[in-house]
């Protein structure tokens, strides 16, 4: 099983774990689109990848639409786009509902769009691999909104998994990756998540290749379907 002339879509394969995706897809020889909303870093990227790019921003259900009447014949898939809107901690009480909504906005419901607008376009045994992330299963104190958003997008794979069937849906749910999410902590952010991760059973933060790699499973495996798949260096099991 391998992704050899397969196509392979990733929105938000501009940076971080998506660029992982893009590039491992790439060196297997599959033909790769990268999609998000900075023209000039996906062109870059995509060119080193010997791939293309397309501008995309899915906070918008009406850009999802125009995306796949343009762009079609894809077998795969991934979905790692994310930023840091209603990424906040805090007291319950101080909660601001509108800013905490936010949080659903590009990885929930932008992934929702992507599944209705992109289904129609995979062929049987084709798939979509969306991203949750750790914070579902270890919360941290003042971050429940944070830990819905993640697990709202693993229950949206699962459901979709069945309604999409047999076109086959996973959800990738990293721990700490060493990405361009942190980038806006500087230099220091190398140290934060060296701290951050020292409880891990594996006490680093992961690369963003190791994370692609479950991503790459997810494609390539025409047995899989509505799983889960966490790859976070043991914090599950950390005491
Ligand atoms: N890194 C971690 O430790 C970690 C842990 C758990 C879960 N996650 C989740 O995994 C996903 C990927 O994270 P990452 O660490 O790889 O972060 P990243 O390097 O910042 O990548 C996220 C990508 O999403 C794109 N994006 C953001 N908003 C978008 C929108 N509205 N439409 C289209 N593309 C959009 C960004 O590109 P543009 O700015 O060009 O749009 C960016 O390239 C995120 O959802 C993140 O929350 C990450």
């Amino acid at each position: 099983m391998s992704l050899k002339n397969k196509h392979v879509l990733v929105i938000g394969g501009g940076s971080g774990i998506g660029f992982g995706i893009a590039k491992g897809a790439a060196d297997e020889g599959a033909k790769v689109m990268i999609a998000s909303r900075s023209a000039e870093k996906i062109a870059e990227k995509a060119k080193s990848i010997g791939g293309t790019s397309a501008v995309l921003d899915v906070s918008e259900e009406a850009n999802i639409a125009t995306f796949f009447k343009e762009h079609t014949g894809f077998d795969h898939i991934a979905f790692t786009a994310g930023d840091t809107d209603g990424l906040s901690s805090g007291l319950l009480s101080d909660l601001d509902l509108k800013q905490a909504a936010q949080r659903f906005n590009t990885r929930f419901w932008g992934a929702v769009a992507v599944a209705k607008h992109g289904a129609m376009h995979l062929p049987p045994g084709g798939s979509f691999t969306f991203t949750n992330g750790m914070l579902a299963h270890r919360p941290l104190k003042g971050m429940p909104i944070v830990s819905a958003s993640a697990m709202a997008a693993e229950g949206l794979a699962l459901g979709l998994a069945v309604d999409l069937a047999p076109v086959r849906v996973n959800c990738v749910c990293p721990g700490l990756i060493e990405t361009e999410l942190f980038a806006r902590y500087g230099e220091a952010r190398h140290q934060m998540l060296k701290a951050m991760s020292q409880k891990q059973l594996i006490p680093r933060p992961g690369m963003p290749e190791e994370a692609a790699e479950a991503y790459l499973t997810c494609m390539r495996n025409t047995f899989m379907t509505g799983q889960i798949l966490k790859v976070e260096g043991g914090i599950a099991l950390a005491n």
